[in-house]
């Protein structure tokens, strides 16, 4: 068999990794959701998934993907036919995900234009201008094109020369963005009741729903549960350690979230914003906050929107690159036919998105495309894929073999191997299946059961048919 592409060196995956980690998901989902599903508990309850279910989980990926040496439906079906459909949901996921974050990753490509362009001369304004902006029916479907235009550019040369190069510049810029924001924010009169929506849990706060939302949050934000981290561990040399490179991930992407819910939180607070803002809290936030600092808020506004569009394109390469690998590897495109292919069916389904922010186009159970997507990928495909990864890891693979692969065949030490194997056999899958049976039946309150519903009943749909896929 021919001799997998590598990573060029470790700091080239971790930077890859954590590059598809960060992105969107920490900086402008993070805040939002944490804002709608009321602060401090919200926090607390995703800070106990990401290290739980999520650092495992994350190693089960690696893990699963550098034995089988193939991207994720390959990793399934080589072991199982039966298994195919959980590598094809993936695959199904990163079309939906990649249906609606380019065009909010198009916001903030156009946001860096904006700002060199005066957005922050009127701070009054600032806040209309977004929600004009986005319901607008043109100008966002331009730059979500422009936006998915450099992704393509950027899958097309293939994984190692490409993906690595954009992650390892401008991440250290954007953490360094954020701390700026943050001490900013911080200072402002009033800031304090930020920090205290965040981090104290009221325990009110807490139901189904919400706890859904932390698990869908720590799973869209880490990467996991459509294969993406199974497609990069095939990549990762034989000699890297796993446990070392998930814990290492892991806790760069949740520190980027909590960084960025510090940026924003003290600032709303002060300027007496909503927490339960929704979608356009960084848009609205940052360019407000710097639009105190006179023209010096200007650069680092702009320096801002450049390392928050970087840091989306380094995810949704990761997106497309499930998608591609797939179209490679089991069909037989070649690299070209498969980018091209896969982003003209993403285009599609983004301009479907992008409408319907402004209430256009169709609607399912009076739910529009752009929600629809996030719904089904966000709240059902991803948990329940991690949750299949699991019970596929734990029930079908053997357990000597999961060893070997994360220990390198008995030469790093993971003295917790005893414990990441009991949960990810028992504790996991049960839980995501818990945690997402009172969600949905939690979501029929507030009009998203039918939806989550459909998502369950289309995983039936391909479980059932797995053989033939
Ligand atoms: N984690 C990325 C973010 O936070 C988004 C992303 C990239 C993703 N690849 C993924 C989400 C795979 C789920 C699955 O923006």
């Amino acid at each position: 068999m021919e001799k997998r592409e590598n990573w060029g060196s470790k700091i080239g995956f971790i930077m890859a990794a954590a590059g598809s980690a960060v992105g969107l998901g920490n900086i402008w989902k993070f805040p939002f959701t944490a804002g709608q599903n009321g602060g401090g508990a919200f926090v607390l309850v995703y800070l106990i998934f990401v290290a739980l279910i999520g650092f495992s989980v994350m190693l089960t990926e690696f893990a699963v993907g550098r034995r089988r040496q193939l991207a994720a439906v390959g990793a399934f079906k080589s072991v199982d036919k039966r298994w195919t459909f959980a590598g094809v949901l993936g695959v199904l996921s990163g079309f939906l995900i990649m249906g609606f974050y380019p065009v909010v990753g198009g916001w903030a490509l156009a946001y860096v234009f904006k700002v060199a362009g005066g957005l922050l001369n009127n701070p009054g304004a600032i806040g209309d201008s977004f929600g004009a902006f986005i319901t607008n029916p043109s100008a966002p479907l331009m730059w979500m094109v422009l936006y998915l235009i450099l992704n393509v550019v950027i899958v097309v040369k293939g994984i190692s020369s490409g993906i690595e190069k954009a992650g390892k510049v401008l991440m250290p810029l954007l953490f360094g963005i954020l701390i700026v924001i943050a001490i900013k924010g911080l200072t402002l009169p009033g800031a304090m009741a930020g920090m205290e929506f965040l981090f104290k849990p009221d325990f009110s706060k807490l139901n189904g729903s919400v706890v859904l939302a932390a698990l869908g949050q720590a799973f869209f934000s880490l990467s996991l549960g459509m294969g993406c981290m199974i497609t990069y561990g095939s990549y990762l040399s034989k000699s890297e350690n796993l446990v070392q490179n998930a814990a290492i991930v892991t806790a760069m992407d949740t520190a980027v979230a909590l960084l960025a819910g510090i940026a924003m939180f003290p600032a709303m607070f002060a300027f007496g914003m909503e927490p339960a803002a929704g979608p356009g809290l960084v848009f609205v936030v940052v360019p407000t906050l710097f639009a105190e600092m006179g023209a010096m808020g200007s650069v680092f506004a702009l320096m801002f929107f450049v390392a928050l569009t970087v840091a989306a394109l380094t995810s949704s390469v990761s997106l497309l690159e499930v998608v591609v690998a797939f179209l490679i590897d089991e069909k037989q495109f070649s690299r070209k036919k498969a980018v091209f292919s896969s982003s003209t069916v993403m285009v599609l389904l983004c301009i479907l998105a992008s409408l319907s922010l402004g209430g256009v186009g169709p609607k399912l159970f009076g739910t529009g495309a752009f929600d629809i997507f996030d719904l089904l990928t966000d709240k059902i495909f991803l948990a329940i894929g991690g949750m299949l990864l699991c019970i596929f890891a734990g029930w079908r693979l053997k357990k000597e073999d999961l060893y070997d692969e994360v220990t390198n065949k008995g030469t790093v030490e993971f003295g917790l191997f005893g414990a990441w194997y009991g949960l990810i056999k028992f504790v996991i899958p049960i839980t995501i299946a818990v945690v997402a049976f009172n969600g949905i039946r939690q979501g029929f309150e507030s009009g998203s059961g039918p939806i989550m519903i459909l998502g369950i009943c289309i995983i039936g749909f391909f479980a059932a048919i797995s053989k033939k896929l």
